[in-house]
């Protein structure tokens, strides 16, 4: 059965690429690893301060490793100092494990956005053009943008403010079809994505609300872009980005990763988790987020993310996860 005529062609060219959308404490290494096992082209990596940055901060530091493997990765930077923007952007380059620069445009959180950084961005586009050209000129690495569509719905300014980027010599937009105001409600105007496609000379990153492969073909379809930036959809998840090739490459669904597939995937997920952070004794804590998502939408689910909740070591993590197999009511 083709579903959907014409899926196919869609990866005839492989220049269109699968992006993991970054998340603030969810993007971390072990997680981008996965998801490029799962067939994400390009990750990025969640957002970090320019400002921290500057000033060497340890922790934020920390946030700057990488998972060997895990290339091509982009970090990216907020701030609202063009200076800082670009010094932050040097620094990382120096370090040699990156392979793009992002700006981030579009965090609605008001302690990003009242300092005026994230989408407060976006009220000013002069600005935002000097900004970008001088941390264009700062690194040799492609300096990209990731933007919602605009403050509010009065002000939708995604495509002005690409053509801004292009012509401060960014590599790249991508665009979260929502207003800063929308937070996450509504869907995705893929409509405006569609707008700054027509308007923009570089390639342009469509996201928002690509949870299945038919999502990511409606984006593709619907708005010309060049590629699809996934986020949500990865969490418990990483094997979308294959799902999605699978389906343009022959226009039929795999079906759904089984119950012990997912967990099978949430054991790999912890395993990298302990490989990258050296065992750390707190390392359950970052992924109950994760591994609550592994078992979503199963039947017994509700029961099993409870007691995720609930876990005070790695080797009750560790427990848990081995015995979520037989917790299934139809491994009884
Ligand atoms: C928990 C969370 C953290 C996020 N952190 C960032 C971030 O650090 N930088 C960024 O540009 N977008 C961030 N986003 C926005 C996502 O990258 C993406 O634009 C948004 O979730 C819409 O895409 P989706 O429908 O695929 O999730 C975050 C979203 C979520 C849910």
């Amino acid at each position: 059965m083709i579903p959907y005529d014409g899926a196919s062609e869609m990866f005839q060219d492989s220049s269109k690429p699968l992006v993991l959308a970054p998340m603030a404490g969810f993007t971390d290494p072990p997680f981008r690893a996965l998801c490029h096992e799962g067939g994400a082209d390009v990750v990025v990596a969640e957002m970090v301060s320019a400002k921290a940055i500057c000033h060497r901060n340890e922790k934020t530091l920390a946030m700057l490793r990488s998972f060997p493997g895990e290339r091509p990765v982009v970090w990216q930077l907020f701030g609202c100092d063009a200076g800082e923007l670009a010094d932050a952007a040097t620094y990382i380059e120096s370090l040699g494990q990156a392979d793009g620069i992002d700006i981030n445009m579009g965090c609605p959180m008001p302690k990003i956005t009242g300092p005026g950084a994230g989408a407060a961005l976006l009220r000013d586009v002069d600005a935002v053009s000097r900004m970008l050209q001088r941390v264009a000129r700062a690194v040799r690495l492609p300096v990209s943008i990731k933007m919602r569509t605009g403050w509010d719905s009065k002000s939708i300014v995604a495509p002005e403010i690409a053509q801004a980027a292009a012509a401060a010599g960014c590599a790249q937009v991508h665009v979260h079809g929502r207003t800063s105001k929308q937070l996450y409600e509504g869907y995705a105007d893929l409509e405006v994505i569609a707008r700054v496609k027509a308007a923009c000379p570089i390639p342009v990153i469509g996201n928002g609300d690509v949870t299945t492969p038919e999502a990511a073909l409606r984006m593709f379809r619907e708005t010309g872009c060049d590629g699809v930036g996934i986020a949500r959809g990865a969490l418990g998840n990483p094997w979308i980005f294959s799902r999605i090739k699978s389906f343009f490459l022959t226009g039929q669904l795999d079906p759904e990763p089984s119950w012990w597939e997912k967990v099978a995937g949430a054991a790999r997920h912890f395993k990298r988790a302990l490989d990258f952070y050296g065992d750390d004794p707190s390392c359950y804590r970052g992924l109950k987020g994760h591994l609550v998502k592994y078992f979503t939408g199963h039947p017994g689910a509700s029961q099993l993310r409870h007691r995720i909740g609930s876990v005070q070591s790695n080797q009750e993590m560790e427990r848990l996860i081995a015995e979520a197999g037989a917790a299934h009511p139809l491994a009884a």
